[in-house]
């Protein structure tokens, strides 16, 4: 390979593979659809029926699915007991990592990779798994999915352990579709890299879950929260501002290496906040974050990405942050799986090049003659 070859640090623009999944040119689409309309029209499950199916589904289709769901939302119990045996410090993604990672366990057959049916087992228990851990933490009982609950329904009942009104599951329901699928993101592409390898389903996800968790990726969604929670009040903001960016701190849930004039998701999210602030006694943090958004917007060309808004969301929700990337892992999860049954499909192993910057050309010396002071 001659170095001249083109180099773009952290792949930024290059296009790395082929999908028909999404597209972020133009407005983001699943499969040909504005994620606008799916968000204000469709349920996540319909959402989730598309990115593994390629089509939305009919009532009949949707049907079969979310009984498939509800029966696949049976975790073996030696995985529930095994989450109460780790430290209770442990955070929720990483026991969530490991709890995926244990469910191939279970599987009795964890090396198929293109099956459409892992990937709903995995949707199915995945809120399963958050809720549980997260409630063996507080010392709750564990709880049991309700059968007339959606995904995003029963994500809030299994959690708080009470139903949500009609607009909470509907405010859920939006973050869920929002979250679910975008393109060649760091976790998405992690799990192809995996799956390019023939490895397996679970492995690519387990993957994935990890790369999710980065504060620059994911894990911005806790850091957001964190942040907001450190300016007392309205009055502060600015100075909280200019101080982060004297020390050229990150403002969490800013920012995007693909979208630079602001992120079309956090739009659509940013009405459900709004209303959820109001009837949640939180409109003085909205004025917060109206007054960061301005400033970041104004100051340094910032704009929000979908993790500022959704932070936000699941604070009014009532739900705890150590929660928050493990609901984008609980969404994501179909756009993950998508793409590994893709990979696996038209697969070619992934593997780029590296531009050498280290030394060449060195002397070999014998250990005996190597001079210790070098
Ligand atoms: C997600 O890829 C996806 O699609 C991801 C995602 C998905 O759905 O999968 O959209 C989900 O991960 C959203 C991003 C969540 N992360 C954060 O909110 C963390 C804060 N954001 C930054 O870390 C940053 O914006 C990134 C990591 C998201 C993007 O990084 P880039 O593309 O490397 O940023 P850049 O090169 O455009 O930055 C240009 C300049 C830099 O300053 P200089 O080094 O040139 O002086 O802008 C600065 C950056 O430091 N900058 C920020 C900033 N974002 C960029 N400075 C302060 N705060 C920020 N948030």
């Amino acid at each position: 390979m001659s170095q001249a070859q083109p180099y773009f640090p952290g792949l930024d623009g290059v296009l790395a593979g082929e999908t028909a999944i999404s597209t972020i040119e133009g407005g983001l689409q699943y499969f040909g659809y504005a994620v606008r309309d799916l968000a204000e029209d469709a349920s996540f499950e319909e959402v989730a029926y598309l990115l593994l199916h390629g089509n939305l589904p009919t009532e009949e289709q949707l049907a079969d699915f979310e009984a498939v769901l509800i029966e696949a939302s049976h975790v073996p119990a030696e995985v529930i007991d095994f989450m109460a045996t780790i430290p209770l410090h442990v955070g929720e993604m990483d026991v969530l990592r490991t709890a995926v990672s244990a469910l191939a366990h279970w599987d009795e057959d964890p090396t198929e990779t293109s099956d459409i049916t892992k990937a709903e087992r995995l949707l199915g228990q995945i809120p399963i798994l958050i809720a549980a851990r997260y409630r063996q933490r507080q010392g709750f009982r564990v709880l049991r999915p309700q059968q007339d609950l959606s995904i995003a329904g029963n994500l809030l009942y299994l959690i708080t352990g009470e139903e949500p009104s009609e607009f909470q599951e509907k405010a859920m329901n939006v973050s869920l579709i929002l979250y679910a699928e975008h393109e060649f993101n760091a976790s998405t592409f992690t799990a192809r890299v995996v799956t390019s390898t023939k490895s397996d389903l679970y492995s690519a996800v387990v993957a994935a879950i990890a790369a999710l968790k980065g504060p620059l990726h994911g894990g911005a969604n806790e850091q957001v929260l964190r942040q907001l929670q450190q300016i007392d009040s309205l009055d502060e903001a600015e100075n909280w501002f200019h101080q982060l960016m004297a020390k050229k701190g990150l403002l969490m849930g800013f920012g995007h290496r693909v979208y630079k004039e602001g992120d079309p998701r956090a739009v659509v999210l940013k009405d459900y906040c709004v209303r959820l602030a109001e009837s949640s006694g939180n409109t003085r943090l909205e004025e917060i974050a109206e007054c960061i958004e301005r400033l970041a917007r104004d100051k340094r060309g910032l704009y929000p990405n979908l993790d500022w808004p959704s932070a936000r969301l699941y604070y009014y929700l009532g739900l705890d942050v150590d929660l928050y990337t493990p609901l984008f892992v609980a969404s994501r999860v179909t756009g993950w799986c998508a793409h590994i049954i893709e990979q696996a499909a038209h697969n070619r192993l992934i593997r780029p090049r590296a531009k050498y910057i280290g030394k060449s050309d060195l002397t070999f010396e014998p250990l005996s003659e190597r001079d210790q002071s070098e």
